[in-house]
Order: structure tokens, then C-alpha cells, then sequence
């Protein structure tokens, strides 16, 4: 049996730190508001110029070199964006010409702020089944560029970045189990109305529905950690770290609360990143791995959810 294992993490911040501070003179809000209503403090924006495949290049090489492994070894790229630098070639191909992999399958998928899990999901099994040695689940946003910075609604809260594991075989779990949901009945309270068909805006903005958004978030990653825990016969309690998609501190306590864990658990970085979509999880991940919080053995249990709505999990044995 053939098991799929995070050999190493990588994650990458744009120079440019937008702070609260900054924001109440582009928008009406305060700082106070902006960190009891969402924890966030600072975020990271792109300079002009920088792509959301600049930014995973990057998180991409930093992993791959912890990982031991060259950019021209990787034989496969799983890609999760919502901002991708054109409508194609997709990330992933554009990444992979960057890395010198050539040949390999390479893909992006846009799952909203549920790209990073999707693309875990997708190359677990393909490591699983033998058909990949060394997958790259990247996952890159610039969402700064489909933001509105007149709407205090949604100025304040998303961010660019991007986070990149390398996944390789393993006679041990690993990744113990992924889980995937969509729900497509509630796309008009999250999303970005420009597309190739419909037809595109010169300012595409995210439009969102705040309050409806954060009561479903809470309600479907409640449910999807219960499924993680139940699909493993786990109790609340056995994992070592929650490392959850960082939009919005209260968010992530409800799920911490929902699982029984203390929040010291938890690995947050909402403060320093804000939103940053697909990027979210792998770039939290990297923080716990490389502030030497989270140890191999420890048992993680990653999340998001997001515009569709989107949603998803996987536990792993780091
Ligand atoms: N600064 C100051 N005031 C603001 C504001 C801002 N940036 N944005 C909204 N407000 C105001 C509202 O106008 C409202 O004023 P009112 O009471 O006079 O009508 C008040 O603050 C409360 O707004 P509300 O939307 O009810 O706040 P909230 O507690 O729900 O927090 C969010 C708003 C967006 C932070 C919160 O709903 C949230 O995080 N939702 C989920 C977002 C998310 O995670 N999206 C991505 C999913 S991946």
C-alpha cells in the first residue's frame, strides 16, 4: 500500500505590508474595528507587477528545497487559485516552465479559498495510486487585484500570498484522509462577477454577503471537522493542531471550540496575512512547521471554505 506524505513545506509573502492604520484613510473603518470584528492587523499586497505565479514560484522553490528535491524532478503540479496571472495557459503549466519540470501534468483549479485542499485532495490520490513521486500543491493568490479598495466590506480583509507542499510516497500515512463538498445554491453571497463568458470587467471586485457568509462558514467546517474525525474514529481532543483557513479569528475559534481544542493548538496567522484565498492554509502551515511548533508525527487537521461555497479537510500525519 502506497500512502502519500508531506515532505516539506514552503510559503511566500509579498515586501508590501498593508496596515490597519493604512486602511482607515482609504476606507471609513478603524483598526479597532478591523481586529475585534476579524483578528486581522497587517496583510501582504503584491507590488505592481508581481503575479500570483511570481508569488508560487517562490513558496514552490522554498519547498522543494526543504524538501530535497530539484524543480526539474517534480512530475507533478496541482495549482489552487481564483486570481490566476491569464485565463491560459493555467498557473500550473505557467509555474512548471518556471521549475523546468517539463512534460509533467500541470493544472490550476479555482475553488475559492477551498483551492489548496481541492489540489491536496487530487494529488494525494494520484501519489496514492503510484502515478506521481513528486507532487507540487501549490496554492497563490493576488486577490488584491479583485478587490474593491472603496468597499470597506471586503478592503479590509483579503490579501496576497501563496504556500506550496511537496507530497511524495510513504509506506505510513501521511495524509490520512481528504473530504470534499460544494454547494453552488448559495453563490450570490460570495463572488467575483466577471468572467470570460459572462463577460469581463476592467475591475473585477468580490462582492460579499458578510454576515451570511461567516454563519454558513462556521456551520459547514463544523461539519466537515465531525466527518474528518468520524471517517478516522477519532475522538474530539486527539489531534495535535488544527490549522485552519485564516479569514477571520472568530471563525477559527468556533471550529476550535467545535473540536475541543485550545486555541494555543492552533496555528493563527490571520493577523499578520488577513484573507489570502488558496493560499491560506499552506502558508500557515509553513509558519507552524518553521517556528517549530508542529513536529513530524504530530496530527493535523487542515481546512477552508469558500466562494461557491466550497469547503474542505484533511487530516495528516505530519
Ligand atoms: N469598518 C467599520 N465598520 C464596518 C466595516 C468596516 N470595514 N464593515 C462593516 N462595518 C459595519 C457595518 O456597516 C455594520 O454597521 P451597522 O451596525 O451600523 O449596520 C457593522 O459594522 C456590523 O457589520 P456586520 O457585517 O454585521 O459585521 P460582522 O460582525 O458580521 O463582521 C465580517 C463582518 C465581514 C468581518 C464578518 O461577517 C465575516 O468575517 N464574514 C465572513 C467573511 C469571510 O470569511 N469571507 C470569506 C470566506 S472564505
Amino acid at each position: 500500500m502506497i500512502y502519500s506524505r508531506i515532505a516539506a513545506t514552503g510559503a511566500y509573502l509579498p515586501e508590501r505590508v498593508l496596515t490597519n492604520a493604512e486602511l482607515e484613510k482609504l476606507v471609513d473603518t478603524t483598526d479597532e474595528w478591523i481586529r475585534t470584528r476579524t483578528g486581522i492587523e497587517r496583510r501582504h499586497i503584491a507590488a505592481a507587477g508581481e503575479t500570483t505565479v511570481d508569488l508560487a514560484e517562490r513558496a514552490a522553490r522554498r519547498a522543494l528545497d526543504a524538501a530535497g528535491v530539484a524543480p526539474g524532478e517534480v512530475d507533478f503540479i496541482a495549482f489552487g487559485t481564483t486570481t490566476p496571472d491569464l485565463i491560459f495557459p493555467n498557473c500550473g503549466v505557467l509555474l512548471q516552465e518556471r521549475l523546468g519540470c517539463y512534460g509533467v501534468p500541470a493544472f490550476s483549479l479555482e475553488t475559492a479559498c477551498s483551492g489548496f485542499m481541492y489540489a491536496l485532495s487530487i494529488a494525494d490520490k494520484y501519489v496514492r495510486c503510484g502515478d506521481a513521486k513528486r507532487a507540487l500543491v501549490v496554492g497563490a493568490e493576488t486577490l488584491s487585484r479583485i478587490t474593491d479598495w472603496k468597499d470597506r466590506a471586503t478592503a479590509v480583509l483579503f490579501a496576497d500570498g501563496a504556500g506550496a507542499v511537496v507530497l511524495e510516497p510513504a509506506a505510513a500515512p501521511g495524509v490520512l484522509s481528504t473530504h470534499l463538498h460544494a454547494d453552488g445554491r448559495h453563490q450570490e453571497l460570495l463572488y467575483c462577477g466577471s468572467g470570460v463568458s459572462k463577460g469581463l470587467s476592467l475591475s473585477p471586485a468580490i462582492t460579499m454577503a458578510g454576515k451570511e457568509v461567516f454563519k454558513i462558514a462556521v456551520s459547514k467546517l463544523g461539519s466537515v471537522v465531525d466527518e474528518t474525525l468520524s471517517a478516522n474514529g477519532l475522538e474530539r481532543g486527539a489531534l495535535d493542531w488544527l490549522v485552519p483557513h485564516q479569514a477571520n479569528i472568530r471563525i477559527i475559534q468556533a471550529t476550535a471550540t467545535k473540536l475541543a481544542m485550545p486555541m494555543e493548538r492552533v496555528i493563527v496567522t490571520v493577523q499578520d496575512h488577513g484573507n489570502t484565498s488558496a493560499a491560506s492554509v499552506p502558508l500557515a502551515l509553513d509558519v507552524g512547521v518553521r517556528d517549530g511548533r508542529i513536529k513530524r508525527g504530530d496530527l493535523l487537521l487542515l481546512e477552508a471554505f469558500g466562494g461557491g461555497f466550497t469547503w474542505g479537510s484533511a487530516l495528516v500525519r505530519y
